[in-house]
């Protein structure tokens, strides 16, 4: 019986040759295709659209998600320390643990490759020929080898090489926006980062930006270089059209305490906001707990914590208001104001 009665075979499935494949106890989905030599063994599901090739052995604890590839000679295991006996008594089902493995949707395993037991393949991930596949291997990535690693796709390029490719990059940043930039900047947009981010329409971040936790920050920002954006343990909100200038750290945390205290006490967190259309400039570091009104200027090199009303003029360290911001349509004053 080579394709036993208890198999579960969806709509359109094609098994090339009947008589030559050994299945039972499986289900097997919609329009997936079998070859000849194959053995799919009891409880493994296999989706729809598979193309499972010659000579293929899938064992008990396999899942195969859809539109999944799986070469010729391809080997699953499910046992970590299989032994035929125990105590000079053949092994029964009860005497071993069956460890699970999972290929997800999309993914090819190419020619004789061993997956091993407990790993998942992810989405859309490829396995190179003759792999034996140890980890997981993360979704889209490309893995080849014994054991298997991140395949390279071939390309090695040495230092020379990456420095020539490196300076013509610059040079075309060069003549066209007369700017030199940080490595990461140079090979990443910023608005792409910002978008990636989840940040709003028409922001950009520079790469050397260290964004931490729960970071929100609205549309048509500007994040600078060499700035800290510490969401880590409460949440920093951003408004829309603001602007963290180089070098300025927003946080939500610190570690005095815990510092101090040699780890007894906790880290101090509170959220952090500010306001749509602040400017914060240059090296200025504004403390966990602050919330910043909207039109706020922080001036470069202060120190700010606490609460600070909409079109505040706020400098110094510690940083207090000295003054106020005046908008007039499209002019803006800041004006000192004496202590009062
Ligand atoms: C892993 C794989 C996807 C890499 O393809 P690629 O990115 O085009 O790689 P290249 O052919 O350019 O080879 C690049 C380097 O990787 C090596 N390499 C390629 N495939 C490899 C594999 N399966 N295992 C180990 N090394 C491999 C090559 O030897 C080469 O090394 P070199 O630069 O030292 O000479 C591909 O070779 C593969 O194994 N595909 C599966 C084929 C298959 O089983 N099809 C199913 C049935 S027909």
């Amino acid at each position: 019986m080579p394709v036993a009665s208890d198999v579960v075979l969806g709509a359109g499935v094609v098994i090339l040759h009947p008589d030559q494949v050994n299945l039972y106890g499986c289900t097997i989905g919609d329009d997936t295709r079998v070859g000849p030599f194959v053995e799919v063994q009891r409880g493994v599901t296999i989706g729809r659209a598979c193309k499972i090739s010659s000579h293929a052995f899938i064992c008990s604890g396999v899942t195969i998600e859809d539109e999944v590839f799986v070469g010729h000679g391809v080997l699953f295991t499910n046992d970590r320390h299989p032994r035929a006996t125990i105590d000079g008594r053949l092994q029964t089902e009860s005497d071993w643990e069956l460890i699970r493995t999972r290929v997800e949707r999309g993914a090819s395993i190419g020619s004789g490759a061993i997956v091993l037991h407990g790993v998942t393949i992810g989405e859309g991930a490829l396995v190179g020929a003759g792999a034996v596949v140890t980890r997981d291997v993360p979704a889209g990535a490309v893995v080849a080898g014994v054991p298997a690693r991140l395949h390279s796709g071939g390309v090695r390029v040495g230092v020379p090489e990456l420095r020539e490719q490196l300076s013509g990059l610059r040079s075309t940043l060069q003549a066209e926006f007369q700017r030199h930039v940080p490595l990461g900047t140079l090979l990443n947009d910023r608005w792409t980062l910002a978008a990636e981010r989840g940040f709003g329409e028409g922001t950009l971040v520079y790469d050397e930006c260290l964004i931490l936790g729960d970071v929100q920050v609205g549309a048509h920002c500007w994040i600078g270089p060499f700035t800290v954006l510490d969401g880590s343990r409460a949440p920093l909100r951003i408004g829309d059209y603001t602007q963290i200038s180089s070098g300025a750290q927003i946080y939500t945390h610190n570690t005095i305490a815990q510092c101090l205290t040699g780890g007894r006490a906790t880290s101090v967190a509170a959220a952090t906001t500010i306001g749509r259309c602040c400017y914060i400039a240059p090296q200025a570091i504004v403390a966990a707990g602050t919330v910043l009104g909207e039109h706020c200027v922080v001036a470069a090199g202060s120190l700010v914590e606490g609460e600070f009303p909409p079109l505040s003029f706020i400098a110094g360290t510690p940083a207090t208001r000295v003054g106020r911001v005046e908008i007039d349509d499209d002019t803006v004053r800041l004006v000192r104001e004496g202590p009062s």
